[in-house]
């Protein structure tokens, strides 16, 4: 509405008094130990004190992975079995897949009307990612697009705020930036989000001491066995000027403290960090306990895991639940918007629509076009 009022039957107004949040993982690979001790457990305590929405981007998949989207299936099950098996409960927040929820596609549309090309040029990932990557594509509009169809993610159901990693932050500003725009140019109706970033665990190193991401190769899988939980650990580099065991060592630089500080408790790390210092301990016996403490972590969680796989449909059913959950509120911020930028309501898509009678769509569906010339 462009003299600046906002329809009046806004989901806005009927918003439960809970704040909003909203997040999601792209279904390109299983979920790694920084996944969990990062964004997940804010995830996890963000479902009780928020109305939490998490979904599946698998249309953010396919931005990159258009010409083999072979595994976005079958990731997109197991991110549902990690999530639930985790301890995010369907009952609780709303857990999607974003195709699902066919009005972030239309968002996406407006918001392409309000944005300046050079916005999405600018944003760090784009550029970086069409460097560096050589193994694809990425010369598609729909990898231009992805942060603009972020913003329409989170907007969609007015989320307040957005748990991610730390390299989600320019996508969260672009967010907002174009959340501005839209409400200056149509008026003040949808929210501005606010990032969240975990503290303890926003950076675990990986294997080799970077950060754990599946693209380098050093990531420890939630759903690895421990056989291979044990092997990766074992493989863990540590302070590099600790040749020997009779070397002391910095537990402020080795990646076997950084990991074990995240669920152990903090007299078992100050121990380790102690003979670390003084070279009474060396890292082999470390990496020994690490493995052990995080086989031993991680197994009430794998054994949920397995008893949800146990049901092939497990992960639908919750998908199902969630889109159903999900889309009277998308479609409320859909159909508001729709008005705001100028479209009137007055249209098919918005009347009542009578069921078409199955049994006449063979008919219908077979139009002749003969007659029309
Ligand atoms: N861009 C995010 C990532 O790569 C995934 C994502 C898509 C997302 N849409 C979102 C995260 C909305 C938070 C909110 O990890």
């Amino acid at each position: 509405m462009m003299d600046g009022t906002v329809p009046s039957s806004l989901e806005s107004r009927t918003r439960m008094t809970k704040k909003r949040t909203l997040t999601g993982y792209r279904p390109t690979g299983k979920l790694h130990i920084g996944h969990w001790f990062g964004n997940l457990q804010n995830m996890l305590t963000m479902q009780h004190d928020y109305d939490a929405y998490y979904f599946i981007a698998d249309w953010h998949a396919l931005t990159t992975h258009w010409a083999d989207p072979s595994h976005v299936r079958e990731s997109t099950e197991e991110m549902v079995l990690d999530w639930c098996a985790a301890g995010l409960d369907p009952e609780i927040c709303t857990i999607y897949r974003q195709s699902d929820v066919p009005e972030v596609a239309e968002l996406t549309l407006y918001f392409s009307m309000v944005t300046p090309k050079p916005w999405l040029e600018r944003v760090p990932s784009y550029k970086e990612q069409r460097e560096q990557v050589t193994d694809k594509d990425l010369g598609n509009l729909g990898f231009f697009l992805y942060p603009l169809m972020q913003a329409a993610d989170i907007t969609i159901v007015l989320a307040d705020a957005v748990p991610v990693g730390e390299d989600q932050l320019p996508h969260l500003e672009l967010t907002r930036e174009i959340v501005r725009r839209f409400n200056n140019t149509y008026g003040e109706y949808l929210v501005e989000p606010q990032a969240i970033i975990a503290k303890e665990g926003a950076r675990v190193p990986g294997t080799d001491g970077r950060k754990m991401s599946k693209s380098y190769g050093n990531s420890i899988y939630i759903s690895d066995s421990p056989d291979e939980m044990r092997a990766k650990v074992m493989s863990f580099v540590t302070d590099p000027q600790r040749k020997l065991k009779t070397d002391p060592g910095d537990p402020d630089i080795c990646p076997l403290h950084a990991v074990h500080k995240l669920f152990a408790p903090a007299e078992e790390i100050a121990e380790w960090d102690r003979c670390c210092r003084s070279a009474d301990c060396g890292c082999v016996a470390h990496k020994r306990k690490l493995a052990d403490d995080l086989i031993a972590y991680f197994a009430p969680f794998q054994a949920r895991r397995a008893e949800l796989a146990a049901d092939p449909e497990f992960a639908w059913k919750v998908l199902a639940g969630g889109a159903a959950k999900a889309r009277p509120i998308t479609h409320g911020v859909v159909s508001a918007c729709r008005e705001l930028v100028g479209i009137d309501p007055r249209s098919a898509l918005t009347a009542d629509v009578e069921p078409r009678d199955p049994n006449a769509r063979s008919q219908e569906s077979a139009p002749s076009f003969a007659e029309d010339e």
